[in-house]
């Protein structure tokens, strides 16, 4: 495979997984947009950079070296330190959204992913609309809430109401990101198993 893969979709959907294991069977490595996105709102949380702050959360960027580095996991490192392991925590996914809105944040994300170079497979939001709009595989994955929140409340044990509304709260703050491409392959994979979703995936590469 050549090119570039985009995948993208709300949180939950299962694209990082589905994004993963496509990757594995082309042999490229799979790029998550959304783990810049969590470093990014680390490195504010732990500066007491208040996430509305666009021009301090740009400095703070600016200061510090910070690379994703692609493969069958993903890492990110700022100034030689692996992000890694703090990214999924709650505080992490409660600043995000408000950290992912900044255009100057999102310039940020979008040039620490030019650097990689192709082949390989990226998910997120808006890997096939902003980033990368001239891939020639572009995929959109979805499911329902019900369904996206009892996976995302399976992964870590919480609170099945809880994980449902934090999850209707970040789609409401992502939505502005978060529209498919238009000549991307749309699947809602609420009924599907992640075998089953990347089976339908790489049977649509277009070669
Ligand atoms: O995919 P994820 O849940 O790890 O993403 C974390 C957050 O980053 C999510 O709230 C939306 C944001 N994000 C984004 O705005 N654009 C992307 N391409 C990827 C993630």
């Amino acid at each position: 495979m050549r090119g570039i893969v985009t995948l993208d979709g709300p949180s939950a959907s299962g694209k990082s997984s589905v994004a993963k294991r496509v990757a594995e069977v082309l042999g490229v490595p799979y790029l998550s947009s959304g783990l810049l996105y969590r470093a990014a709102a680390l490195l504010a949380l732990r500066a007491g950079v208040d996430p509305k702050d666009e021009a301090g959360l740009l400095r703070l960027l600016e200061a510090r070296r910070v690379r994703l580095v692609p493969g069958r996991e993903n890492r990110v490192l700022a100034d030689g330190e692996d992000l890694t392991p703090f990214l999924h925590t709650l505080e992490v996914d409660r600043v995000v959204s408000e950290v992912a809105r900044h255009p100057g944040v999102r310039a940020w994300v979008n040039e620490r992913l030019k650097e990689v170079p192709p082949p390989f497979v990226a998910e997120g939001r808006d890997m096939g609309t902003a980033v990368f709009p001239e891939a020639p595989h572009k995929f959109y994955l979805t499911a329902s809430p019900e369904v996206r929140a009892r996976r995302r409340a399976k992964e870590r044990p919480s609170d099945y109401e809880a994980v449902l509304r934090d999850l209707l709260v970040r789609d409401e703050r992502d939505k502005a990101q978060s529209a498919p491409a238009p000549d991307a392959l749309v699947l809602d994979t609420s009924g599907m198993t992640l075998d089953e979703v990347v089976a339908w995936v790489l049977a649509h590469l277009k070669d």
